[in-house]
């Protein structure tokens, strides 16, 4: 089929490069010349394992990026997978949906025979039929007989996208007359996932309802984790039980400094602003935020608690991305933890092998270390802040440090000198 992609943002350019991959003429449109121009050079402008191979197949062949709409009117299908980042008050901020959706509208003006509109970007309920629906129609003078539309979100995990995009646990279409839907299904024709059909809102919710409660599970843990801490459990092993009873499952519970990242945080605050709205008390979601916010400073309080003073220390923080395999930063733990220690006077040394350069945007004035031995080297305390598999075999590095007063946030030491802070 003829795709077109608008937005060539983490999950814009990740679907776009894998229905490429699929098959599919693929052409990926982005505000951003210097971003066109990588994409179409075979660069990949994210880390992403396996993309930049994509890229290497496909562009040239049945992927390109564009800065023009032009490939909208004769394209089968456009998915809009622009960002809505948070408001001020934590709503999600959908003027870049409003824009890509009259761009699109204005684009479809002159095409002949039916295009099926998909959003593909996480959007509050409603979004889709009183959002984008009046905007594409009214700017391209159409009917809903000529030009429908579709929800399909995506569910895709940094740092394993493209294995998420190749075998996905369900794909979800919401859709406004099955046709559109129909359409949306063809595109994953090959793939053997069962395949839910809803309503466009239903598909919306689907989205927001999965991240909230992967938010839940971990806020859950994180909170039996300091119960478990106080009476010397080891969460870890309590959640293994826990997680076999097979209507609980095994994935999510891994307590530790909190989720980060630009889905979890940013999805549960929208969601419980919508809640507000709907005149419901969003009790669970605001403990699952209330929870996540207190992790990274009850770390900070345990190495405290072991090192003394933290003014004037030398503190090494392990791990500055969100999580392992990616080189964002974006609402890591590890900006509230060094937030906090500078605040108590700390000498803050960092090691991320992916994320150092994206942190020193956030904190240019701490210093970066060249690798885990380095930033461990004359160090009072250390806390690990990301579960990078490499950490796991840190080990004579840990005799460098002048105090070995070790405090992990995610679990992923093999040393055994570590305190967890939840185990
Ligand atoms: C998340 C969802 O997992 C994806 O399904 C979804 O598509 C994506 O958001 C999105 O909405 O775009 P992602 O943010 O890439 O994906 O990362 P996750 O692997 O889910 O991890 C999020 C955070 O939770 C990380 O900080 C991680 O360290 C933390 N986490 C995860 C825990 O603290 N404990 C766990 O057991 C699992």
């Amino acid at each position: 089929m003829k795709i077109t992609i608008i937005g060539g943002g983490y999950v814009g350019l990740v679907t776009g490069a894998c229905f490429a991959d699929t098959g599919h003429d693929t052409t990926i449109i982005d505000v951003d010349p210097a971003k066109v121009a990588m994409i179409n050079e075979k660069r990949a402008p994210i880390f992403e394992p396996g993309l930049e191979s994509i890229l290497l197949r496909a562009i040239g062949k049945n992927l390109r990026a564009s800065l023009s709409y032009d490939s909208v009117g004769t394209s089968d299908l456009t998915f809009i997978c622009v960002g809505t980042p948070p408001n001020d008050d934590g709503s999600a901020n959908l003027s870049y949906i409003e824009s890509a959706s009259r761009s699109i509208g204005t684009a479809l003006q002159k095409s002949t025979g039916f295009h099926v509109v998909v959003v593909k970007s996480t959007v509050p309920p409603g979004t889709t039929e009183t959002v984008v629906c009046p905007a594409v129609l009214a700017f391209a003078h159409k009917t809903g007989d000529e030009i429908a539309f579709a929800m399909n979100p995506e569910f895709l995990r940094e740092g394993r996208a493209i294995e998420d995009f190749r075998k996905p646990d369900r794909i979800v279409i919401g859709s406004s007359q099955p046709r559109a839907g129909d359409r949306v299904a063809e595109v994953y024709r090959t793939f053997s996932a069962p395949v839910v059909r809803t309503g466009l809102a239903a598909a919306e919710m689907i989205k927001y309802t999965s991240n909230a409660f992967l938010a839940t599970k971990i806020s859950f843990s994180n909170e039996i984790g300091n119960i478990c801490k106080d009476l010397g459990i080891d969460v870890y092993e309590v959640m293994e039980g826990v997680g076999l009873d097979q209507r609980i499952g095994p994935k999510f519970l891994d307590a530790g400094a909190g989720f980060g990242g630009s889905c979890f945080p940013k999805d549960v605050s929208s969601l419980s602003v919508l809640a507000g709205r709907a005149g419901v008390d969003p009790k669970i979601l605001r403990a699952v935020l209330d929870v996540n916010e207190e992790q990274p400073y009850r770390l900070v309080a345990l190495l405290e608690k072991k090192t003394g003073n933290l003014s004037g220390k030398r503190i090494a923080v392990l791990g500055l991305a969100f999580k392992d395999n990616t080189d964002d930063v974006r609402d890591s733990r590890s900006i509230p933890v060094i937030q906090e220690l500078l605040k108590k006077g700390a000498r803050v040394i960092a090691f991320d092998p992916m994320a150092g350069q994206n942190m020193q945007k956030i904190f240019p004035a701490i210093e970066y270390a060249g690798s885990a031995g380095d930033a461990l080297n004359g160090a009072d305390g250390c806390l690990v802040m990301t579960e990078w598999p490499e950490f796991g075999r840190i080990d004579k590095e840990f005799e460098l440090m002048a105090h070995r007063i070790v405090i992990e946030g995610r679990r992923i030491l093999s040393w055994n000198g570590a305190e967890g802070i939840c185990w």
